[in-house]
């Protein structure tokens, strides 16, 4: 499990007031809860009176009950009132549990995961787009090798073959067999561009751009988030347009990943709202489920050791992906009790 990160633990549009969510990150279980009082706290989903799950229970005023003899903890995670004890003189210290470091940033909450001087160094990728767009999200439990996963959105080969049905149609193919790549390696991400030949349908020319080469560019950030994003100048009177996906993943337990993608656009469809959103899921489900066809097949022989990857020259962002991931794997790793 990869610990000392930021991990999206929801959407703010998914936490009502008085509401909790469960969530399983890298081998942690979690509730999320906001008070009456709008107040939001990422707790243990343990109940330290007999160790069962928190999030079974109520949000109560300010508090969250325990379901199972109704103790109730503060935000902070510790215990305030004991329904058969007296007083609050009898609730011992030491009733508390965990509470997680968490911050609201492009309109997800984000919680960090690990040990606490590493937390300076842990970065939140930007999607900065998610604060003026709109975007949709859908997420899906599969069972693969979360490196296979991290790399999967950015690699550029593979969209021709497992997308042509859904991303090729809507960006345009590849230039094949060979492409360009520009690629930078930071200390914990990578960023790089590449030129798509514009073959989209006449039908998606009109909404999507009529340049002969389309700008994508993709980044990376460990071990966490990746991104695409297509860039489509202004075309007769149609504005400039955008169009960009991220996924999110992680381990929810060993080999089993949660990948949840974001997708977001400028000026798509603009005259007709619902339509993009309803467009855009439609699409991103379809990407996703193509996608995991593929990151679950790889999965039964990921575990031979004798099996390695061959990776030639056209891969250059995959030899920069391993680049930064063995870099960063190591000290970030812990193995699960
Ligand atoms: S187990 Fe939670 S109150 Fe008893
Ligand atoms: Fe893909």
């Amino acid at each position: 499990m990869i610990k000392n990160q930021w991990y999206l633990a929801c959407f703010e549009s998914e936490l009502k007031t008085n509401t909790l969510l469960r969530r399983k990150i890298v081998g942690e279980e979690l509730v999320i809860f906001k008070n009456n009082n709008a107040k939001l706290s990422i707790l243990e989903d343990r109940c330290c009176h007999r160790n069962v799950h928190l999030s079974l229970g109520r949000v109560q005023n300010e508090n969250l009950k325990c379901g199972y003899h109704g103790w109730e903890f503060n935000t902070e995670g510790k215990c305030v009132h004991i329904p058969m004890s007296e007083n609050t003189q009898q609730i011992p210290p030491s009733a508390c549990i965990k509470s997680y470091p968490f911050q609201i940033k492009y309109r997800a909450i984000w919680v960090y995961i690990g040990v606490e001087s590493k937390m300076s160094e842990a970065v939140i990728p930007e999607m900065e787009e998610l604060n003026h767009y709109p975007f949709v999200f859908n997420s899906h439990r599969l069972k693969a090798n979360i490196k296979l996963v991290a790399e999967s959105l950015f690699d550029a080969q593979h969209i021709n073959h497992v997308h042509r049905k859904s991303i090729d149609t809507l960006l345009g193919k590849m230039r094949e067999p060979k492409t360009d790549f520009q690629i930078e390696i930071k200390d914990k991400s990578l960023h790089g561009s590449y030129l798509r030949i514009n073959d989209s349908s006449i039908f998606e020319k009109i909404y999507f751009g009529w340049q002969a080469n389309l700008e994508t560019k993709f980044s990376f950030w460990f071990p966490h988030s990746s991104k695409l994003d297509s860039y489509f100048s202004k075309h007769l009177h149609f504005p400039e347009r955008r169009l960009v996906i991220y996924e999110h993943f992680y381990e929810i337990e060993e080999d089993e990943i949660l990948m949840i993608q974001i997708t977001t656009w400028k000026n798509i469809f603009r005259f007709n709202p619902p339509f993009a959103k309803w467009f855009m899921k439609r699409k991103s489900d379809q990407i996703v489920s193509e996608d995991i066809l593929f990151l679950e097949s790889n999965k039964h022989w990921h575990n031979k050791k004798s099996l390695n990857d061959l990776i030639i020259k056209g891969d250059e962002p995959t030899l920069s992906f391993l680049q930064l991931w063995n870099k960063n794997f190591k000290e970030n790793y812990e193995k699960l009790d």
